[in-house]
């Protein structure tokens, strides 16, 4: 089946249907529906989700809903659920969903259910972030903790500097939270800058444990410890390790009773609920943590036995495959307008571009359609300032994702209605823009008004909420999970693996030793020869 999107009778469906309705405009859309404003909205799981300024009908949304019919997208949901090894490319089952399962439930993999694992290590995290938050925990020389550095990279990063910068407002402000991914030295500097060895805790977050950025840079960390602390056994008090792999975290020296495990089935980019998440714990508290799983949880329900036409991910999921397929668009713009979320979109990039980035099908065959959007944006209303330009008025089509709270976390006179109202009108001006007509009657001069001209019919989903909690954020988050999962699904492709990232990491290894070694002939084309020469000087 892989292979045939593209002759699938909905596919043709949305050809023709492209083709009528192309040109139509969100004006007269919106002109023609007095009701399209209530219409095309879903709010549920306390997510108001108005996805009205798509250029789409209600005959579009039939017609995607009918390709992920045809595309098996319910059956492929339970597959995901059920634990089956979807994940055909490394034979693994994909279950981040089991990380959010409640206590009592069962997922089978491989006839074991790994519920009470999930829970066994939540019960272990809940205890060690305890410690650390009450002071309990002590260094190696009977100091408190107070800093904590995650060093990781990828999803074992993205996500835990994410989620504590969303959640700071009900972090524990006594702890310092700093987080290590870059192998540039200068991060791994500065992140240590001001700490007192004595104090600092650092965690190792690598699923694999062999990554070459999080070793080498937890190889420097226990080396600045050590050297401040001028003793090996110091180790102990001050690293622990977020893993699967258990060989290569004792052969770095830390105590496996100090490491906290999760299962080849967690992605890295899914896994920011899992042990990865320690980070998280720690700052906001078990209870915090707790909640955010649970949002999860009902998102993931949610994704599971919702009918399609509400079902927020796959309308999210199909409206993205509509403009990447149909429209070109080559971009998704993701603008939380929350200043906690500024991570958001940097997350978001990991998840959906290292998951559906991808040029084969399940069968190996070229997929020959376009698959993942690059996800990028920054939060409003800073991105008005700077790249909004490019959206009202450039010449790509840059759909939109405004996400905002009716209540701030901190209330201050006027700032949330401003940042509202602000995040309403850009939607609003991007839909429906402002036409030579309406510019002229302002009084601008004729050769002025195409300047100031808006062409509108720019599409953009908001979701609003009332405020941003623990309980929202990983509703948030495995919206787009399942968007991402929906999309994969379609497109036929493999979502959970990330073979791309290889060919770089192999040929960086070859290089390392000829930056110095100038008795090594270099072999590669002819402009690499000349930047490795560049390099040794
Ligand atoms: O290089 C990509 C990647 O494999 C990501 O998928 C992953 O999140 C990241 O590296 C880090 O991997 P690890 O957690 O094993 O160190």
């Amino acid at each position: 089946m892989e292979n045939r999107l593209v002759e699938s009778p909905a596919w043709k469906g949305l050809e023709l249907h492209f083709g009528e309705i192309r040109d139509i405009s969100l004006r007269s859309l919106f002109a023609g529906d007095a009701e399209r404003g209530e219409r095309f909205v879903v709010n549920d799981l306390g997510i108001y989700f108005d996805y009205s300024k798509h250029r789409i009908t209600a005959e579009t949304l039939n017609l995607l809903i009918r390709l992920a019919d045809e595309r098996g997208l319910g059956e492929k949901i339970n597959a995901m659920f059920s634990g089956e090894k979807i994940n055909i490319t490394e034979n693994r089952a994909v279950l981040h969903t089991a990380l959010r399962a409640p206590k009592g439930s069962c997922i089978m993999v491989d006839g074991h259910n790994v519920v009470p694992d999930v829970h066994e290590v939540l019960e272990k995290m809940a205890g060690f972030a305890n410690s650390i938050r009450s002071g309990e925990w002590k260094g190696f020389t009977g100091k408190t903790i107070r800093n904590i550095v995650n060093i990781g990279i990828g999803g074992s990063d993205l996500g835990p500097v994410m989620a504590y910068e969303a959640l700071k407002f009900y972090a524990q402000r006594n702890l310092t939270f700093r987080f290590v991914s870059n192998i540039d030295g200068s991060d791994f500097a500065e992140a240590v800058y001001g700490l007192e060895a004595e104090e600092t805790l650092f965690i190792v977050a690598s699923k694999t444990f062999t990554t070459l950025e999080t070793m080498t840079n937890a190889r420097t960390a226990r080396k600045w410890l050590l050297e401040k602390l001028q003793s090996d056994t110091a180790v102990a008090s001050h690293f622990v390790a977020l893993s699967t792999n258990e060989k290569e975290v004792s052969a770095f020296g830390i105590d496996t009773r100090n490491m906290f495990g999760f299962w080849d089935w967690v992605g890295g980019r899914y896994s920011m609920d899992s042990a990865i998440g320690l980070s998280t714990m720690i700052a906001i508290g078990p209870d915090n943590f707790c909640r955010m799983l649970d949002g999860f949880h009902q998102m993931d329900e949610h994704f599971r036995t919702t009918p399609f036409e509400r079902n927020i991910p796959v309308i999210m999921g199909l409206l993205g495959l509509w403009y990447i397929d149909f429209f070109g668009a080559a971009t998704q713009a993701v603008l939380p307008y929350d200043n906690y979320l500024k991570r958001f979109p940097a997350y978001l990039q990991q998840l959906t571009m290292e998951s559906n980035g991808k040029h084969v099908t399940l069968d190996g065959t070229p997929a020959g359609y376009q698959t993942g959007a690059v996800y990028w944006g920054e939060p409003g209303t800073n991105g008005q300032h700077s790249f909004y330009q490019l959206i009202h008025q450039g010449t790509s089509l840059i759909p939109c994702d405004f996400i905002g709270f009716r209540t701030s976390l901190n209330p201050l006179p006027l700032h949330q209605d401003y940042l509202m109202a602000n995040m309403i009108a850009q939607g609003e001006a991007l839909a429906f823009g402002r036409s030579a007509g309406e510019v002229k009657k302002e009084g601008v001069p004729d050769w002025l008004v195409p300047h100031k001209v808006f062409e509108g019919n720019r599409p953009s989903s908001t979701f609003f909420m009332d405020r941003l909690t623990p309980e929202i954020l990983g509703k948030l988050v495995a919206m787009y999970e399942h968007a991402v999962y929906t999309q994969g699904v379609i497109w036929g492709i493999n979502p959970f693996d990330q073979m791309g990232v290889e060919l770089g990491k192999v040929l960086a290894m070859k290089i390392i030793p000829e930056l110095h070694d100038r008795q090594k002939t270099l072999e590669h084309d002819s402009s690499t020869n000349r930047l490795i020469r560049y390099y040794r000087g």
